[in-house]
């Protein structure tokens, strides 16, 4: 029962077989009296006609979805794709250091939460209250809490349910309903080849289109290229074809080190047992106590809070109280293409983060609000009744005044070796800003 919880995490090609092969099984007969799979190439390694038939499907799929993702006509403004928020160039994050996007109709309305990238965020596994760590890592009956599912408060499961948010939120595409979007696409460029795809009748039902479209931009998401490539300096060094830096070294002994940086906790820094490289998070959920960012509008308002799993976007945990103020541990791969960082976007450096989770504790004027007589008021993103539910180990802790966990130069070591994270280094494709170019040796 509790070892049927664990999820396993999929390896991005192998999953696309594998769901090319269900939506073949579906699809196939109706496309096969469509004269079809006349194109369908056996591939060398391929076992079937069939598998082969799958796979180059759902790679058609995919290329579908590539189209649809970049394509503003998704949106009722006409001029908001999923890329104007989540740029390739950027990991799939935001193209700039606002904290919060615009969307909306007219262009005018602000969200409430940073943009998370979306490089490997399809090897979460589903959402559930209580996850049991698989044999990876040891003792299996002990409950790690909520962990998984898709965005800050894991509140959707599945790719191809989630874009149902970004399309219909009023603050980002804001369509009305999904048969605003299937009209739209249905003008599109895309319209032929869903046709082909999926039927020429597809477009006759909204709700079968729309599931198209949601399904063609999950597949694309899944495409290891561009979604998953572990080219990174680190998955080179983890390889045994790249050396670190010493300073890069420095940082991640640092980053493991349970009594100093203590990072690799959440964000899983080493192979799995099986082999598999590190995601940089176990996927779980931790209130870190981020200070409020007072350039997010919804924050004008002063009894607005983000509480992630507790609300105010996801409401069925609204009375686990303990759980208030708890974000989703994102992965840190690409993160040094990120313009704001944290739930709230209210770091834009890195330098900033790391030096927060070394000070919080012991030097939180530095982090919060100080008032004429000099009170700090540390956590003011949060109700005074779920401070208690702020992490407190290492390498937070400490009282103000003691010597924080990391020093500066432990700062910027880490900083140095979370800039090899980011892909692009064994292929050479130039990232957008900062690591790859520059942790070259
Ligand atoms: C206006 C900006 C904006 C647009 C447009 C947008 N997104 Fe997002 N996306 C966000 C924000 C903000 C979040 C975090 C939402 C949250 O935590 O509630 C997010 C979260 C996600 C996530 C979850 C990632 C994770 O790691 O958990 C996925 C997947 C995603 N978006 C895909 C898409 C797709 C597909 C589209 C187009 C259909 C799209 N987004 C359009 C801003 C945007
Ligand atoms: C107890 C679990 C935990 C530990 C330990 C931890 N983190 Fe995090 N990390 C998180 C969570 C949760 C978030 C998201 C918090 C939020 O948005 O409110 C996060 C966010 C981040 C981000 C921002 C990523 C983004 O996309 O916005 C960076 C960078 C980061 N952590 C680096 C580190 C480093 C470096 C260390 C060690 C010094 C560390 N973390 C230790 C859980 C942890």
């Amino acid at each position: 029962m509790k070892q049927s919880r664990v999820r396993r995490f999929r390896a991005g090609l192998v999953f696309i077989v594998l769901a090319g092969l269900a939506v073949a099984a579906t699809c196939a007969p109706r496309l096969g009296a469509a004269g079809e799979p006349s194109a369908v190439t056996v591939l060398p390694w391929g076992p079937t006609p069939s598998a082969a038939f799958a796979y180059a499907r759902a790679t058609a799929i995919a290329a579908v979805g590539r189209a649809l993702f970049n394509d503003p006509m998704l949106s009722a403004s006409g001029r908001v794709a999923c890329s104007t928020c989540h740029d390739p160039a950027h990991g799939f994050s935001a193209p700039n250091a606002m904290p919060v996007q615009i969307g909306g109709p007219e262009l005018n309305r602000p969200g409430t939460r940073a943009v998370p990238g979306l490089t490997y965020a399809q090897f979460s596994p589903a959402f559930t209250e209580h996850f049991f760590e698989s044999e990876d890592d040891g003792d299996e009956s002990a409950d790690q809490g909520p962990t998984g599912g898709l965005a800050w408060d894991g509140r959707v499961d599945r790719a191809r349910d989630q874009a149902r948010l970004p399309l219909l939120d009023p603050a980002e595409m804001a369509n009305t309903d999904p048969a605003a979007v299937v009209a739209a696409v249905s003008r599109s460029a895309s319209a032929g080849a869903i046709r082909s795809l999926y039927g020429g009748d597809v477009f006759l039902d909204p709700g079968r289109a729309f599931a198209a479209i949601t399904e063609a931009l999950e597949f694309y998401q899944q495409t290891p290229a561009e979604f998953s490539a572990f080219d990174s300096k680190y998955d080179a060094f983890l390889r045994g074809v790249a050396v670190l830096t010493e300073q890069e070294r420095r940082g991640l002994a640092l980053f493991d080190d349970p009594e100093k940086g203590n990072c690799a906790r959440c964000h899983r820094s080493a192979a799995t047992a099986d082999g598999r490289p590190p995601l940089f998070t176990d996927f779980g959920y931790v209130a870190l106590g981020a200070p409020r960012n007072r350039a997010i509008p919804a924050n004008v308002e002063r009894g607005y809070f983000d509480l992630g799993l507790c609300g105010p976007l996801r409401n069925d945990l609204a009375d686990q109280k303990t759980y208030c103020g708890m974000f989703k541990t994102p992965s840190l791969r690409n993160v040094a293409l990120k313009g704001s960082l944290f739930h709230n976007g209210v770091f834009h450096s890195l330098r900033d983060v790391v030096a927060f989770y070394a000070e919080r504790d012991t030097n939180p004027a530095k982090w919060y609000p100080v008032g004429a007589d000099g009170t700090v008021s540390k956590f003011d993103d949060l109700p005074a009744e779920f401070v208690a539910n702020v992490n407190v180990e290492p390498p937070f802790g400490g009282h103000v005044g003691d010597q924080p966990a990391l020093s500066g130069e432990d700062v910027d070591d880490i900083v140095a070796f979370l800039q090899t994270l980011t892909d692009g280094y064994m292929s050479g494709r130039k990232a957008a800003t900062g690591s790859a170019a520059s942790s070259q040796k």
